[in-house]
């Protein structure tokens, strides 16, 4: 009997230590930005929105913050793509993948514009943003007819 409880004590030891190894390499993994990006499509868009209503097109004293406010719009695009919308989840079967499809080459493309509105505020150019923010409000139009 003392030897079984001593056998389940080792076997729970090993475990634990197995599991502070596992945990110590994620502490160690360089992921702040991962772990700061949102958990939901519901919480990303609206991160998103935000970035948005931050801009100040039309003032270029703005431009560095505008730039990094593009980006974030950029990469939050991006990860909006790990998420399936709840309108794709309902359709049947065989639509689901084509319509994901879709959906994830629309995002690319709001990614890219974002990216080329950041490139547009780092060269001062306001009036090319402008139409770039514009583009982006239309694709955003778009993708929620589509998909929201
Ligand atoms: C700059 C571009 C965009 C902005 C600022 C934006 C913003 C938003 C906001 C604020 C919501 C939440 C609305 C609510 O409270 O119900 C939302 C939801 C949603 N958007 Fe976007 N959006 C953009 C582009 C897109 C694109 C390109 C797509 C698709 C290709 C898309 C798909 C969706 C979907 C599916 C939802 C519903 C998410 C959910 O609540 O489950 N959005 N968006």
């Amino acid at each position: 009997m003392f030897k079984f409880v001593l056998g389940l004590l080792v076997i729970a030891a090993s475990a634990s230590s197995l599991a502070q190894n596992a945990f110590g390499r994620i502490q160690v993994a360089p992921a702040p930005l991962v772990t700061a990006l949102p958990g939901s499509l519901h919480d990303t868009m609206k991160a998103m929105s935000k970035a948005m209503k931050s801009i100040e097109v039309g003032d270029a004293s703005k431009n560095p913050a505008n730039a990094q406010a593009a980006d974030l719009i950029s990469d939050l695009a991006l990860h909006s793509k790990s998420f399936v919308p709840d309108e794709v989840a309902k359709m049947p079967a065989g639509e689901r993948a084509g319509a994901l499809a879709g959906y994830k080459a629309m995002l690319d493309e709001t990614a890219a514009t974002a990216r080329q509105m950041a490139a547009a505020f780092r060269k001062n150019d306001n009036a090319a943003a402008a139409r770039l923010y514009d583009q982006l409000n239309a694709e955003k139009k778009r993708g929620h007819g589509e998909y929201k």
